[in-house]
């Protein structure tokens, strides 16, 4: 069990599962068809339209079921109740005792609102009004209304990233304001519901001898963007669960540790308010100057299931290929 290379399957054989909770769309289902290539049975609780998962998810699926492993799929809220008891009785009925060698939770529905309205200073507009005094001093007449057309499809249309700071994003800030039962549903959701998950399987004798236990957080730990608040609040309580669940379970032999990708194009990333402003600003400052990949995250995940990363344990890892502590 110690061959990482792509084409190898180390965990054939094993009859070990792959739990990942927001498995049919960006870090899950990258990582579920990555440990599928490495023998790995999967099971993934999703929320998506019937359409989706008939037009987008099918051909994924029928990916993963091509290595030769067993896929479970629940389409369902996990938010609800049954949800939750359909997908937990799921799991004890396939993997069964001591078989769930990963569990990850992948799940993004946090809610995306201001704190109160926006009313910072127009620096955009100061900008392209000092840029057209400028111009009028070359001999160019440009108002500041065309200059800001001309950014804003420089930007969107051409590619243009390091006007980030002056173009105007295309992903708004909600209508309504953050209120206290989105805070309760986001910190639920994306905080402490990874220890939910992972003392039940604990206790009821499901996870391997070796288990990894696996959630993601964000820069949003450290910086605040705005409209993240929620979503900011729940990645700082999921790294303190994460600590905690380390302690409490690693008697077990159980590892818990967390992992913070770089910004990364998926759909959640594209409901955060700037999000396009955000990945051009990220593909400037990375030292690699591209994006994060979900395919980044499910190798790293994948390796870090193998018997080398053992020792890991409480940590919270960066997967961004040094954007973080890039000052750009
Ligand atoms: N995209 C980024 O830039 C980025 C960066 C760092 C961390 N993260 C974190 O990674 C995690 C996954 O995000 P992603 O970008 O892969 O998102 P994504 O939109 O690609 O996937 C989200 C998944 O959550 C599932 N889901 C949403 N609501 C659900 C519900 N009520 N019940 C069941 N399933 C539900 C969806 O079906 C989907 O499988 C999140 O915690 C996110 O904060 C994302």
């Amino acid at each position: 069990m110690t061959d990482t290379t792509s084409t190898s399957k180390p965990f054939e054989n094993t009859g070990y599962w792959a739990v990942i909770l927001g498995g049919s769309s960006g870090f899950g289902l990258a990582t579920a068809k990555r440990l599928s290539r490495a023998g790995m049975n999967i099971l993934i609780g999703h929320k998506d339209t019937e359409g989706t998962v008939e037009t987008v998810l099918k051909p994924h699926f029928d990916e993963i079921r091509a290595q030769g492993v067993k896929l479970v799929t629940h389409n369902t809220n996990l938010f609800d109740e049954d949800g939750r008891g359909e997908v937990f009785e799921s799991i004890a009925r396939n993997a069964g005792p001591g078989k769930v060698h990963l569990f990850m939770h992948s799940i993004a529905a946090g809610a995306c609102k201001l704190l109160i309205e926006d009313k910072g200073p127009d620096f955009k507009g100061k900008a392209m009004a000092g840029l057209a005094d400028a111009l009028k001093k070359e001999g160019v007449a440009v108002t500041p209304e065309v200059l800001r057309k001309a950014v804003n499809e420089a930007f969107h249309g051409g590619g243009a990233d390091a006007l980030h700071t002056l173009a105007d994003s295309r992903i708004p800030y909600r209508d309504t304001l953050l209120e206290e039962p989105d805070l309760q549903r986001t910190i639920g959701m994306m905080g402490y519901d990874y220890l939910l998950w992972g003392r039940e399987l604990a206790k009821e004798g499901l996870l391997s001898r070796s288990a990894r236990l696996v959630g993601l957080t964000s820069e949003g730990n450290t910086v605040s963007w705005k409209g993240y608040a929620a979503v900011s609040a729940a990645k700082c309580g999921l790294e303190a669960c994460a600590k905690a669940m380390a302690v409490e379970l690693g008697p077990l032999g159980v590892r818990c540790f967390i992992l913070q990708p770089g910004i990364t194009d998926t759909p959640a990333g594209n409901a955060i308010p700037n999000f396009d402003l955000m990945k051009a600003e990220a593909r400037i400052r990375n030292p690699s100057r591209r994006l994060t990949t979900p395919e980044d995250v499910a190798e790293v995940v994948c390796a870090m299931c193998l018997p080398g990363f053992d020792w890991v344990n409480g940590a919270v890892i960066r997967v961004d290929g040094g954007e973080a502590v890039s000052g750009g």
